[in-house]
């Protein structure tokens, strides 16, 4: 029979392909099918079904991000499709609906350990912009620093100036999301009382989101001093403690030397292989 794969929008009754396909991915712990419906009910992005002889047989959910770029997300194609150049189909039709919706560029995430999906992002074009480890950071009871504290709205204007000179952060991360660190998203940031600095002087700068489980801070930015990045650590490790969390794991950007000096304070690897951030600028 002739094979034709055609691109379109998923629909409710693809859900039981979607449950077929996702089945053993990550030992069938993926977190699609947790996510599948609120991606079909989506108004910004759109959810692409490739469908083979009437049949899907692989997805990608397009998000929409706050500065006009399109997150890729979720890409699956079914064990005995693999190979075939469905997932290349997908993508590339997920660039084309960025473009056409007059998207600035499309970002998506990769573990370094996927030459699937490295080689994928790779051939469509897209450059490597960054990379984060992932890290776990444990629970501790230890008393927190007083000159820790939340970043307020007047904090901005400080932290932006002690970022450069950090030597920017361009992004940071919600678990496997990275997110551009535009002065609207950090505004946003501060108004969620997702930011923690240390000092009078502002010398260490966090990022801690909430994770859809409950209010758990999970880094995804930690920059500064190797003491007010020790105090903030603290700082977050006593509030999973308060929360009877165990451990949290994340992405963060940092050097080997950072590592070196952050270990002591409960931040460690979590896997040995880390999150790389593609990105493809459409005009
Ligand atoms: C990653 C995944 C989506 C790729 O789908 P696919 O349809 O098999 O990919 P394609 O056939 O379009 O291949 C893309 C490229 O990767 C290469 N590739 C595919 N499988 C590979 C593997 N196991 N090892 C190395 N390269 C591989 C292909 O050769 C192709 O490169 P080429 O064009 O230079 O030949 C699919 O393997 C999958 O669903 N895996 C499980 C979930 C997952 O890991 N998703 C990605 C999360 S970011």
């Amino acid at each position: 029979m002739e094979r034709e794969v055609r691109i379109r929008r998923a629909r409710l009754e693809d859900t039981p392909a979607m449950l077929e396909i996702t089945r053993n991915v990550w030992e069938g712990h993926d977190y699609v099918p947790r996510v599948w419906t609120s991606w079909l009910g989506g108004h910004a992005g759109v959810l692409l079904a490739a469908e083979v002889n009437g049949e899907m047989v692989g997805f990608q959910h397009v998000d929409v991000h706050p500065d006009r770029t399109a997150w890729l997300e979720g890409i699956r194609v079914g064990e005995r499709a693999q190979g075939t150049g469905i997932a290349t189909r997908l993508l590339a039709a997920g660039i084309a609906w960025a473009r056409f919706s007059g998207l600035a560029a499309v970002r998506l995430s990769t573990s370094t350990d996927n030459p699937a999906s490295n080689r994928m992002a790779e051939r469509a074009g897209l450059t490597s912009v960054a990379r984060f480890a992932s890290v776990r950071l444990r629970a501790s009871p230890d008393p927190t620093s007083p000159s820790v504290r939340l970043g307020r709205a007047d904090d901005m204007a400080a932290i932006r100036r002690q970022l450069e000179q950090w030597g920017g952060a361009r992004f940071y991360t919600e678990g496997w999301t990275a997110y551009r660190l535009t002065d609207d998203r950090l505004r946003l940031l501060l108004a969620m009382n997702q930011v923690a600095v240390h000092g009078d002087n502002l010398d260490a700068v966090a990022i801690a989101t909430a994770t859809v489980e409950g209010a758990r801070p999970r880094p995804g930015l930690l920059r500064g001093t190797p003491e007010g990045m020790r105090a903030i650590l603290t700082y977050l490790r006593q509030s999973l403690y308060t929360l009877g969390v165990e451990s949290i794991r994340s992405q963060l950007e940092a050097t080997d030397d950072q590592w070196q000096g952050l270990a002591s304070v409960g931040l460690e690897r979590a896997w040995e292989y880390d999150m790389r951030l593609w990105q493809l600028e459409l005009h």
